[in-house]
């Protein structure tokens, strides 16, 4: 049994998970409340806020796994990417809780957490996935990634990103978008919940870099179509706010399936897996299942416990690590950037 830290973002995650992947507990605190007000997330804020619950959660994670921490095999914690003051609070309390009961330390990429997400088993595993064989093909989406990963194996090593956005992650579209339409922080979730009463041909949104060959992304260009009809029509409310939420979302979600299934017909890999936020919303899901399909692609979708930010996802990931080489010493750092290698560079394009 693996103990996962997560604190890279707002949430402040511990989960206990089996090497195997079965969640024994998984407890996230959001911050989302906390940060609302402003429109985002306020880094300062964010760290205050980690220091004072990364104590109960943790202990909660325990508790509610029944399990001590001599129990386990090994601390896996989430060191990059993210904000550096959040990542600071999840690094230091591990090693400290590695350190006094002499457990191994594993320091977590939370992209390569994102990605193998598909493999949690909850409950008791009736709800459980179907998980993919290696290689696969990963789209992960969130709030402030975006990418298709070609994924040989677990290891950072095996992991190759084929394409990702130029400019806003997909979340972050979503959040930009819904601050727009007046639906507060984070736009995501209520935009999805809103779309499923819209009209998706309402508002002929362009699609972003549709060019037939490309794995890359850009959304800024959608938002400030977004931006532009706001300003023209004034900020929609009824059934017309529907219309446009149900427009924006599927331009972006064609696009994302698309891409990802482009790249599996490329790659001559028959598999793909989605992970991340944004892989929690229904249309997305729905369109990467089908559009799979046609083209004899098996399609893997995590469970939506697993999509957003958690920490078995980061005890799972530590749990693999395990199995690759040796712990991390207690000089393991919080690092702002993914430790998977670039192949877009923002605002340019493919190296
Ligand atoms: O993975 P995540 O929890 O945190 C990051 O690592 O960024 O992703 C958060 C992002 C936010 O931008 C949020 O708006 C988006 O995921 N999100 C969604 C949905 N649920 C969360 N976007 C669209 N539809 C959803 N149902
Ligand atoms: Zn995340």
């Amino acid at each position: 049994m693996i103990l996962g830290i997560e604190s890279s973002c707002d949430e402040t995650a511990a989960a206990v998970v089996t090497r195997h992947g079965r969640v024994l507990s998984d407890v996230v605190h959001s911050q989302v409340s906390l940060h609302a007000e402003h429109g985002g997330v306020v880094p300062e804020l964010a760290s205050r806020d980690h220091l004072r619950n990364i104590g109960p959660v943790v202990r909660q994670a325990l508790d509610a796994a029944g399990v001590a921490l001599a129990d386990l095999g090994g601390i896996a914690v989430t060191h990059r990417p993210g904000l550096v003051g959040a990542l600071l609070v999840g690094v230091q309390a591990a090693k400290g809780l590695a350190w006094a009961a002499n457990k191994p330390l594993y320091g977590v990429d939370h992209l390569i957490g994102h990605i193998l997400s598909i493999f949690l088993v909850r409950g008791d595993g009736a709800n459980a996935p179907a998980t993919p064989a290696f290689p696969f093909i990963a789209l992960l989406v969130s709030g402030g990634h975006t990418a298709l990963y070609r994924v040989d194996g677990p290891s950072a090593d095996r992991i190759t990103e084929l394409g990702a956005t130029r400019d806003d992650a997909a979340g972050e579209a979503f959040d930009k978008v819904g601050k727009l339409l007046g639906l507060g922080y984070p736009g995501g979730p209520r935009i999805d919940a809103l779309a499923r009463e819209g009209d998706p041909s309402a508002i002929p949104f362009s699609s972003p870099m549709a060019r037939r060959d490309s794995l890359e992304f850009s959304f800024s260009g959608l938002k400030t179509q977004v931006a532009q009809w706001v300003l023209r029509e004034g900020v929609p409310t009824g059934q017309r706010l529907a219309d446009v939420c149900a427009s924006f979302q599927a331009t972006v979600t064609e696009t994302l399936a698309k891409k990802l299934v482009r790249a599996a017909v490329q790659h001559e890999v028959p598999r793909v897996v989605i992970g991340g936020g944004v892989a929690a919303n229904r249309e997305l899901r729905e369109r990467v299942r089908s559009l799979a399909a046609k083209s004899g692609i098996e399609a893997f979708v995590p469970e939506l416990a697993s999509c957003t930010d958690n920490a078995a996802m980061i005890a799972y990931a530590g749990a693999l690590r395990a199995d690759q080489g040796p712990a991390d010493g207690w000089d393991l750092l919080a690092t702002s950037a993914t430790v998977l290698p670039r192949s877009t560079r923002k605002g340019r394009g493919i190296r």
